[in-house]
């Protein structure tokens, strides 16, 4: 008989062999918590006619999903219960939410539910999230870190039961919910990389707005579109989670040519702290790589706020660099 490997029993054996503490078990033990809660209430929602719409706005001027609220109070339940976290950044909230400033350890940064349109259809949404660590040798520098400062990032495909975890300097590696709702890995399993080989490559953007991007954009979309499959859900979660297992490119580009000028988006529409960051930081350790519209690193952006959006570029290495000499070329 062949079994599997939980991914408690994963994560002990990791933090065991880097020498690391148990605090950061603690904090993944509520995560997952909180995502299989998400997915039970998901996989249930339509029953109890909670897939639709609360009439509120939030912070990003974006209606809120009454599923957008449920996951967000369990996963700062789930939080707080943990007394691991310091402060949470949370798409819902407009400030961080301070849960154990005293005895916390981590910065938690997270998207409850990412791809609202196809919550009313059923279809895949995401819980992402990324954690940085407290300083505790030198001085504090706040709650808000660049992506490079990362030590974990995640996505919860749901109700999928794909879990994606990538840790710092480790790999990233994938989960199953299991018929116990245990997420587990096949024992001795390879730490995923995103193909750099053009074979499997696809394309992934809103084509809609395609002629609302920059001139730049356009052009290299054109000189490519015919090499590549193009794919495109809506939810970044879904979106990136295939192509880390088949390269190419996911991106959000700015919108700068929209026909009403109020509707552009110089910056994008991602957030960097819970949506692009978490997306660049797997793709690093896949082997991948994130820009932003010129050509920065996106985990190289050092946060103002804590909902700041950015253009993304996200995907296999070769491709990402191919796009960024038509960003930044004169
Ligand atoms: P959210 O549901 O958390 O607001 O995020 C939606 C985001 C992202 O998941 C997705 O890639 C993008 O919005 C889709 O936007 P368009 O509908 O403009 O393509
Ligand atoms: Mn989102
Ligand atoms: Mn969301």
């Amino acid at each position: 008989m062949k079994l599997d490997q939980s991914f408690m029993d994963f994560m002990l054996h990791h933090q065991e062999h880097h020498n690391r503490s148990y605090k950061f078990l603690v904090l993944l033990e509520a995560v997952q918590t909180a995502a299989k809660y998400i997915q039970y209430f998901y996989q249930t929602g339509s029953l109890k006619n909670v897939m639709g719409e609360t009439g509120i706005t939030n912070v990003q001027g974006e209606n809120v999903m009454e599923m957008d609220d449920i996951a967000n109070e369990i996963v700062l339940h789930y939080l707080r219960r943990s007394n691991q976290v310091i402060y949470a950044v949370t798409e819902e909230e407009v400030d961080p939410v301070v849960l154990n400033e005293e005895g916390g350890r981590y910065f938690f940064y997270y998207d409850p539910l990412d791809g609202s349109s196809n919550v009313k259809h059923n279809l895949s949404v995401g819980f992402m999230f990324a954690v940085a660590k407290k300083n505790s040798d030198g001085p504090e520098d706040g709650h808000l870190r660049k992506g490079s400062e990362l030590r974990a990032a995640g996505i919860f495909l749901i109700p999928n039961g794909v879990f994606t975890l990538a840790l710092a300097d480790t790999g990233v590696f994938r989960f199953h919910l299991d018929e116990t709702m245990t997420y587990v890995i096949p024992e001795n399993a390879e730490r995923l990389i995103i193909p750099d080989n053009p074979k499997t490559w696809e394309l992934s953007f809103n084509s809609a707005n395609r002629n609302t991007y920059s001139e730049k954009v356009q052009k290299w979309i054109g000189g490519n579109e015919e090499n590549f499959a193009f794919r495109y859900m809506g939810a970044l979660a879904g979106d990136f989670h295939r192509l880390l297992s088949n390269g190419g490119m996911f991106m959000y580009p700015a919108i700068v040519n929209h026909p009403k000028p109020e509707k552009n988006r110089p910056k994008g529409k991602l957030r960097l702290l819970y949506e692009a960051n978490v997306a660049a930081f797997i793709a690093r350790e896949a082997g991948g790589c994130a820009i932003d519209e010129n050509g920065q690193e996106i985990l190289e952006i050092i946060p103002e706020t804590p909902h700041q959006r950015t253009a993304l570029y996200v995907g296999s290495k070769t491709l990402v660099a191919d796009i960024k000499r038509s960003l930044t070329a004169k």
